[in-house]
């Protein structure tokens, strides 16, 4: 069953040639995807071209991106008894991700999207405005009652394992607490064993907001090394219900230099819009000081391309790479996240990581689902 499968392996070894895995922490769920050729009214009767499951959320679509760019990758989400769950696990194997993280809970169901897809020129969808002429998805997504990764459960990782560790924003508290254990174990090692963090806020819920905060940061170059971050102003013991260093102004900036390890904060369009900001430079600029001093800002703004701001305050651009024809934006911009962090992972410098990020993402629009995308 795929109880047994994800419990069968909680160990897993390191990937080819002992390379450490990227870790993706979040949600997975089964996407239902019709394509119509115009988005249809309320309570019209209608055909679509074609229709697909496909794995979705967040992390896991991350995990699809990551595996197909060739980096050595794991899941850690829920998974519920039945067959919806069974799709997504042999599809998440199919594509060479680990799934021995995975936690199977014994209610529940899997989440599941009914997904409109509009291949049409000129419509625009009405839940969910994506501001494109075509390729736009209108997600209807049923979030269940499933139990989400504890902080208990996220014990069992094995950290030596994975040099990055990427979490889609759900259960902050819990979410918190593994970052904070993340934080714990780099300090306790030399750099060249730390874990690099990042996390996705991408819904405008105010409980996940403080999450921006915690990207830990870890302080190299001259005394660096065990211990080597303690000094800095925001401890360990810091926690959700902290106000964080959004209230703290933005003093001690400009310590780029001698910052290493600043785990990125991905913020969405949607959270910047909710702000009221209207473009990803402005969202930057009013948001840097909700994260770490010396962390790492970014957010993608669609057919914008995407922006971020570096450690030393610089600020980076991309534009967008758009394919010829927009054929299909559904995780656009799990790609996008998963093609940065690939980047930035292998050592590339933000812009390089953010030019790559909006040519992959461009890429993924011009197709359907992710296979294609390298
Ligand atoms: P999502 O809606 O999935 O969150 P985003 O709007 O965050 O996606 O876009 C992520 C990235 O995907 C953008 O930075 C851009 O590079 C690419 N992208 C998304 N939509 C388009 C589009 N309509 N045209 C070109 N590129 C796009
Ligand atoms: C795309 C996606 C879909 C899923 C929805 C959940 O970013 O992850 O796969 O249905 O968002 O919000």
């Amino acid at each position: 069953s795929m109880a047994a499968g994800a419990a069968g392996r909680r160990d897993p070894e390191p990937g080819p040639a002992g390379e450490k895995r990227i870790l993706c922490v979040g949600l997975v769920c089964l996407d239902i995807i019709s394509v119509v050729e115009a988005y249809p009214a309320e309570d019209s009767d209608t055909r679509c071209v074609s229709q697909r499951w496909q794995r979705g959320g967040n992390a896991s679509n991350s995990c699809t991106v990551l595996a197909l760019l060739g980096a050595p990758c794991a899941f850690m989400g829920s998974l519920a008894p039945g067959l919806a769950a069974d799709f997504v696990l042999a599809d998440l194997r199919r594509y060479g991700v680990d799934v021995g993280l995975a936690v199977p809970q014994a209610g529940g169901s899997l989440p599941a999207s009914v997904v409109i897809a509009s291949a049409s020129r000129g419509t625009r969808t009405i839940l969910h405005a994506h501001g494109a002429a075509s390729g736009s998805r209108t997600i209807v997504l049923y979030d269940t009652n499933l139990p989400e990764v504890t902080a208990r459960d996220f014990e069992r990782v094995d950290l030596s394992q994975y040099k990055w560790i990427h979490w889609e924003a759900r259960n902050a508290a819990e979410q918190a607490a593994m970052m904070r254990r993340v934080e714990r174990h780099n300090r306790a090692r030399p750099p060249a064993e730390w874990v690099r963090t990042s996390v996705e806020v991408e819904k405008p819920r105010a409980e996940l907001l403080p999450l921006m905060g915690l990207g830990h940061v870890v302080r190299g170059g001259a005394g660096a090394g065990p211990g080597g971050g303690a000094g800095r102003g925001r401890g360990s013991g810091a926690g959700v219900g902290d106000p964080g260093p959004g209230h703290r102004g933005v003093q001690g900036r400009g310590a780029g230099a001698g910052l290493e390890q600043a785990g990125p904060v991905f913020i969405s369009k949607d959270v910047a819009q909710h702000f009221g900001y209207r473009s990803a430079p402005e969202a930057l600029q009013g948001l840097r000081s909700r994260v770490q001093p010396g962390a790492t800002l970014i957010c993608a703004w669609a057919e914008a391309g995407a922006d971020a701001v570096g450690p030393g305050g610089e600020l980076v651009h991309s534009d967008a790479f758009p394919p010829e024809t927009l054929v299909d934006t559904l995780g656009a911009g799990d790609t996008f996240n998963a093609a940065v962090i690939f980047a930035l992972s292998a050592g590339r410098s933000l812009q390089d990581a953010l030019t790559f990020g909006c040519q992959i993402a461009g890429r993924k629009c011009g197709i359907q689902g992710f296979d294609g995308i390298v």
